[in-house]
């Protein structure tokens, strides 16, 4: 696939008004999700609830993309349609997780790196063949005392940089995620610091790696206190330093950021990404590629039931709305209380 490609698909992923729903909860992660709403976890549950995200009516209008797991790129709604198919027909690109998780960083005590490069090209290859047409691989860097180090730092920026160099080789634009973890006491600044640190380190590996800026998608955490910080900041100080962050570390080639959620509650979450775009425009789109910001409250109002399927396609219907609102910067809390609507955006 040849370079216009990679950046039609970057394009289309971070264009107006839309944003990328991460749908790719591991096993595992999907299992907790689940058990933690009351469903038995197997794999006919996991396969319902993506079914149930998937099917939400008008799902296209404000979700550009969306991340699957293997498991169910493999997998068909119970009308036999292939997952991507099914996504493609609602007007959402499909896109396929590809790390293999982080694992603990040899001689660098609480520290991880991401692993999934081994047999990534031929993955790849196959993952193309399915429908796929964007990737994601996330690195995980923990603040705490004396961490992260340079080491930790290196090797998943590294590991990144060589993820984006295989998609675009297969026509895939990568998403990359180096996400600072908000778990800690630390302060905003300390956030920052990190997370300019990594920006860096990763924008160097992919220069390396001869990676078209162009034809990829930054995934990062926003700039925010840790979780158990005793000082919080609000919204206006976490845009604001989120923005400096980025301006300080993020080439104006790439088209598009979009953020994670990472644990914020989902009105929090939108009413950062709200902020950030009030005060645009930027060198980027600044757009969304939430997991739990969007998906939780639909969770929790299916809870495994037939009978709640329509009430729960309403919420994540409105889940999406409201934060494709606020990747315009159009968005107030009063949307989130409201009955969900669904106007065009
Ligand atoms: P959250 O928005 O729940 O952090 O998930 C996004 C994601 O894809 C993490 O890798």
């Amino acid at each position: 696939m040849s370079s216009p490609d990679l950046t039609e698909t970057a394009s289309e992923l971070v264009g107006p008004g839309r944003g990328i729903l991460a749908a790719d909860e591991s096993r595992g992660t999907m299992d907790k999700r689940l058990e933690a709403a009351g469903i038995p976890a197997d794999g006919e549950m996991r396969r319902q609830f993506r079914e149930l995200v998937i099917t939400t009516a008008d799902i296209g209008r404000w979700i550009s993309g969306i991340i699957l797991f293997d498991e169910t790129i493999r997998s068909q709604l119970s009308d036999g349609t292939p997952f991507a198919d099914a996504a493609q027909r609602a007007g959402v690109v499909p896109g396929i997780k590809v790390d293999t998780g982080a694992k603990p960083l040899a001689g660098a005590p609480d520290e991880k790196v991401t692993e999934g490069l081994d047999g990534l090209r031929e993955r790849l290859e196959e993952y193309a063949q399915m429908g796929a047409r964007f990737a994601k691989w996330r690195a995980v860097i923990t603040i705490g005392d004396g961490i992260p180090t340079e080491q930790c730092l290196q090797a998943n920026a590294h590991a990144l940089a060589r993820y984006a160099a295989l998609c675009q080789e297969q026509g895939i634009v990568p998403i990359v995620e180096p996400e600072v973890l908000m778990d800690g006491d630390h302060s905003l600044e300390r956030c920052d610091e990190v997370t300019t640190a990594m920006l860096r380190r990763t924008f160097a590996e992919l220069a390396q790696q001869r990676v078209m800026l162009e034809g990829m998608v930054l995934k990062p955490n926003m700039v925010l206190s840790g979780k158990g910080a005793a000082e919080q900041a609000g919204v206006a100080e976490v845009a604001d330093a989120t923005i400096a962050c980025l301006r300080r570390s993020v080439p104006a080639a790439v088209p598009g950021v979009a953020f994670l959620s990472g644990g914020q509650s989902d009105d929090v979450a939108t009413e950062h990404l709200d902020a950030m775009n009030r005060r645009g425009p930027h060198p980027w789109e600044l757009t969304f590629s939430y997991g739990r910001g969007l998906l939780a409250a639909g969770l929790s109002e299916w809870v495994g039931k037939t009978e709640n399927l329509d009430g729960a396609h309403k919420v994540l219907a409105h889940r999406a709305y409201c934060t494709a609102m606020a990747r315009q910067g159009r968005y107030s809390p009063e949307m989130a209380q409201q009955e969900p609507v669904s106007e065009p955006v």
